[in-house]
């Protein structure tokens, strides 16, 4: 059984990123959805009757799921042909002002959560297998007001591209995907709707449905990082070159 396993598939990027891949990878017969809210990924599996589509509820903080996704790959032995670790959340706030708990939230599911579960599946995943691993823009410079989160994202790129180095000899590609601001659920849960962050309302807003359908054709052909249109290709360059101190002036939320 050729399986995908997509992680906070509940909402925004998540389901775009099962219709890309069920658009672009037709030798996966089946996917593994997961996310806390069950009845959601429940609801998808009308849209594509062709597919065997299980919705794993798990809340990706809590160190039990872990083992419940490897008890299921254990009974299951599927072959793992794609991995996307999209699962997300950010905070908008002064480091200082916020609880303790958001802040660590953050570090639990866009890094722990994205490292133990790609632990977990790999020893399912064969030669011409993907990961797809979601950062962000704010990966490529320190993000005042976003601390944490962008300093998540930067391990989520610095984790991809090492790992990607280390499966080559196994053909299985990692990719660092690297968004602009959606307007998905992403930016409630965060404090950054309209008018809440000067950088936010300035910065072009990304379209998900083609962020995802470019996340997976860039995964297929190998590539190491996605990053969509020119703004944000040209930015990523210019954050390589200007010193950070000069971006943070402009990177500040
Ligand atoms: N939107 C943006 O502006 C933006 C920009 C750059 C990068 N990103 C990244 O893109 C990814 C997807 O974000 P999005 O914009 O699609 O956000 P979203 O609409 O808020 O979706 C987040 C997904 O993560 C799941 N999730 C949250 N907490 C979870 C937990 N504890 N355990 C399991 N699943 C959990 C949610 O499902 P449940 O609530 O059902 O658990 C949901 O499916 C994230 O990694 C985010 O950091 C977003």
């Amino acid at each position: 059984m050729k399986i995908g396993i997509i992680t906070g598939a509940s909402a925004g990027l998540g389901i775009e990123l099962l219709r890309a891949a069920v658009k672009r990878c037709p030798d996966i017969d089946t996917y593994w959805l997961i996310a806390r809210r069950k009845d959601r990924l429940e609801a998808l599996k009308t849209e594509f009757p062709e597919k065997t589509l299980r919705a794993v509820p798990l809340d990706l903080t809590k160190e039990e799921s872990f083992n419940t996704l490897l008890d299921l790959l254990k009974a299951e032995k599927p072959e793992v042909k794609l991995l996307v670790n999209n699962a997300g959340m950010g905070k908008l706030c002064d480091f200082d002002t916020v609880d303790r708990e958001s802040q660590l939230t953050q570090i639990d599911l866009n890094c722990r959560a994205l490292t133990a579960v790609t632990h977990t599946c790999l020893p399912y995943m064969t030669k011409g297998s993907a990961v797809i691993n979601i950062s962000s823009i704010a990966s490529f410079a320190p993000t005042p007001r976003m601390t944490v989160y962008c300093s998540t994202k930067a391990y989520v790129q610095s984790f991809s591209r090492a790992l990607r180095e280390e499966l080559k000899p196994k053909g299985i590609n990692v990719l660092a995907v690297c968004p602009g601001p959606m307007d998905t659920e992403f930016l409630g849960v965060a404090g950054c709707e309209k008018g809440k962050s000067r950088t936010f309302d300035m910065l072009p807003h990304q379209n998900p449905t083609k962020m995802a359908d470019t996340a997976v054709r860039d995964a297929l052909r190998g590539k190491s990082v996605s990053t969509m249109g020119p703004f944000y290709n040209f930015y990523r360059i210019l954050a390589h070159i200007l010193p950070k101190c000069i971006l943070m002036k402009f990177t500040r939320c």
